[in-house]
């Protein structure tokens, strides 16, 4: 990787801050899924073990510049404790004179967060004066938060411009891994994309189209694809201002000898709610007034039978409306093959959301090769955009070129009746 690590780092001693993606789902006042905590705990514990003080910091949902009492980090912090079971204090507020005060009394080998980010609208503005503020309370400055690298805020992009700032462990494991994918994969490179929108996906389509050998596209995205062949998809979600677009890719697969599979079948239903008719029907058959709801099963095996010589598979986005339980046997039937796959050594890499959200459901996150903590930010690294809370970190400096070798000596044959019997070398 190009960037330095926290390893490469001095950090005995020193006040660190850490920008962490502690953005999790919160129910009832408890973490519901604490994936992004327990990614980022490496980190936490390497810089502890340093003995260097660690002062956390994040945003939590999108409070739009207000203090809102739902989106306070209290939640996170318990389930942090809980985790590394030491007692994680959380400030009141990010900045001001309460949090200067309990930073100055931070020892090495403690650790701090400081409250939601985004209660003050500065964060997402960039606001110079803000990240200086939060720069001060800091020696250096490690970012592990990848799901938020793809943001230019002041606790991303502000601050490490006014630290020696370095990649976190968790930022370094997606990075190699994500990079991975785009530079060297393991061939056949299959990538499955899913999702309801094929607009928000367009431009992963097109950046992958150079990498991948073969596309299978599911969720509601695909119907936009199955209109743009001819189809009709019926109450169906469909982008008709994409329709166009998704012509383009298709013929664009076709140019470049990507194979670009698309349901065979597909599972209608009259409504998309929870104990709605359904029934599976031919996807060139889809009823006038029922909606794609899910993959059929002929498409679940085409698809794991189109994945079987893949060495390397992406997965992106649900095939199905996989909230609701019924319609989710595509994805989750996916997600199961995919970790029967990384079992058995392939390279099986998947983000964003929904997706990850039915591996975890399922408990099989920990069989996948990796999975990404990142939603947006993971799709624009494989769009080939430049992260700007990437890119804001410190370049590994080049290796030092090795200095030129002198010129050997001609040997020269010795003169006759010398003594010499080997020619000197130098
Ligand atoms: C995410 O969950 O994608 C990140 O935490 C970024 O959150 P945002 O989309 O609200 O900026």
């Amino acid at each position: 990787m190009d960037k330095l690590t926290v390893r490469d780092a001095d950090v005995a001693g020193k006040r660190v801050l850490v920008r962490v993606d502690f953005n999790v789902p919160i129910e009832d006042g408890k973490v519901k899924d604490d994936s992004r905590i327990r990614a980022s705990i490496p980190t936490i514990a390497y810089l502890l073990d340093q003995n260097a003080s660690v002062i956390l910091m994040s945003h939590l949902g999108r409070p739009n510049g207000k203090i809102v009492e739902s989106a306070r980090l209290r939640p996170v912090a318990e389930r942090l404790s809980a985790l590394i079971r030491r007692h994680v204090p959380v400030t009141g507020d990010a900045i001001g004179i309460g949090t200067t005060d309990a930073i100055a009394r931070l020892k090495p080998g403690q650790l701090l967060m400081l409250e939601n980010l985004r209660f003050h609208a500065e964060e997402e503005a960039n606001d110079p004066a803000f990240a200086k503020t939060l720069a001060s309370y800091g020696d250096l400055y490690v970012n592990d938060a990848f799901g938020t690298a793809h943001r230019a805020h002041a606790s991303t992009v502000g601050v490490p411009k006014l630290l020696p700032a370095y990649a976190g462990l968790l930022m370094e494991l997606e990075i190699r891994n994500l990079s991975a994918l785009l530079e060297s994969p393991g061939r056949p490179f299959a990538a499955v994309i899913g999702g309801a929108k094929v607009s928000s996906k367009l431009a992963v389509l097109e950046h992958l189209m150079t990498t991948v050998d073969t596309f299978l596209v599911g969720g509601g995205m695909a119907n936009t694809f199955l209109v743009a062949k001819g189809m009709s998809v019926g109450k169906s979600l469909l982008e008709k201002d994409r329709v166009e677009d998704a012509a383009r890719i298709l013929a664009a697969a076709e140019s470049a000898g990507v194979q670009f599979l698309l349901p065979t079948d597909v599972v209608v239903a009259k409504e998309v709610t929870r104990g709605a008719e359904h029934k599976t029907v031919l996807a060139h058959k889809i009823p006038n007034s029922w909606s794609v709801v899910d993959i059929g099963p002929a498409t679940r095996h085409t698809f794991e039978e189109a994945l079987e010589p893949a060495r390397t598979i992406f997965w992106n986005g649900p095939l199905g409306v996989f909230e609701v339980p019924t319609f989710g046997d595509g994805t989750r039937s996916m997600a199961r093959y995919l970790a029967r796959r990384a079992e058995t050594g392939t390279t099986v890499v998947a983000g964003g959301g929904d997706s990850v959200a039915a591996i975890e459901e399922l408990g099989l996150a920990s069989k996948f090769t990796h999975i990404s903590t990142g939603g947006g930010a993971s799709l624009e690294f494989l769009e080939g955009k430049e992260l700007p809370g990437i890119a804001v970190l410190l370049d590994r400096p080049e290796p030092a070129k090795p200095a030129p070798v002198a010129p050997v000596a001609a040997t020269r044959k010795p003169a006759a009746g010398s003594k010499q019997k080997t020619p000197a070398v130098r």
